[in-house]
């Protein structure tokens, strides 16, 4: 749902909850203190749609927006974007083009006896918070070239097709929550993988859902401000460990 108000001027804090009221309208909050408004969404659901990443320098908004929810409804994802999520994931670049990525869809609307075997394999963690979302896509991936030779940019060129998929399912106002805590042995026997092919991650896809169903660990994680390593720490100039 679209933001109906936004406010100008400095926040008071960089607390989430500050901006979780009981207001019936959505609206648009700060969640960092600077001179660059971050903003948040709620709608009258209270439903968190956007979680934006105080960032250190301006980011187009599909990217500081993009987060990792927990809490889903049990709304059934359209065939329409589940497609088009997928279709983002196959345009993504890969070395030699090789497009070594693929992916299986389990939508419980769809095939409920599928879904169920790949929910099983995630930890149970994963299947707590997971237990409304209506699909779940594993990224999986060949390992070996056309040639038969390891191919080192196997999970490389996945992870690139996967983040094509979350950030596309953000921009239709999705859900997307990748996951790596899941049995891929586990996986690997259930759906008969070929020998020459990685499973690599479990992504959950679904609409928001209310996040006071959460349990209240993860309820205040779910408000809580995202955090990332400065750019200072992860970015160098011109040798290891130089300052850019
Ligand atoms: C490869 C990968 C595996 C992950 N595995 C899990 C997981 O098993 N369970 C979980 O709750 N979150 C998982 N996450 C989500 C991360 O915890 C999350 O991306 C990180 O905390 C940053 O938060 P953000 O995505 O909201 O920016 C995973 C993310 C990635 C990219």
């Amino acid at each position: 749902m679209n933001p109906v108000a936004v406010s100008f001027g400095k926040p008071r804090g960089n607390k989430l909850t500050a901006c979780w009221s009981a207001r019936a309208e959505p609206r648009l909050c700060y969640v960092t203190p600077g001179d660059r408004p971050a903003i948040m969404n709620f709608d009258r659901e209270k439903r968190m749609t956007n979680k934006p990443a105080p960032t250190e320098v301006a980011i187009h908004e599909l990217i500081a927006g993009r987060w990792s929810p927990r809490a889903y409804s049990s709304e059934p994802v359209s065939r329409e974007h589940l497609r088009s999520v997928l279709e983002a994931a196959r345009w993504a670049p890969s070395a030699y083009n090789a497009q070594p990525w693929r992916f299986l869809v389990f939508d419980r609307s769809v095939d409920e006896v599928s879904f169920k075997q790949a929910f099983a394999t995630l930890v149970p963690f994963n299947q707590g918070w997971n237990s409304r979302a209506p699909v779940l896509i594993a990224v999986t991936t060949h390992t070996l070239t056309n040639k038969g030779e390891v191919n080192r940019c196997a999970a490389y060129d996945a992870g690139s097709a996967a983040m094509a998929l979350v950030l596309q399912a953000h921009a239709l106002g999705l859900a997307a929550h990748q996951m790596s805590g899941f049995d891929p042995n586990a996986f690997r026997t259930t759906f008969a993988l070929p020998n020459d092919v990685d499973v690599i991650a479990i992504i959950s896809l679904g609409h928001y859902g209310e996040v006071d169903k959460l349990d209240p660990v993860l309820r205040e994680r779910e408000k809580s401000v995202r955090q990332r390593l400065p750019l200072a720490d992860v970015a160098y100039g011109g040798g290891w460990k130089k300052a850019l």
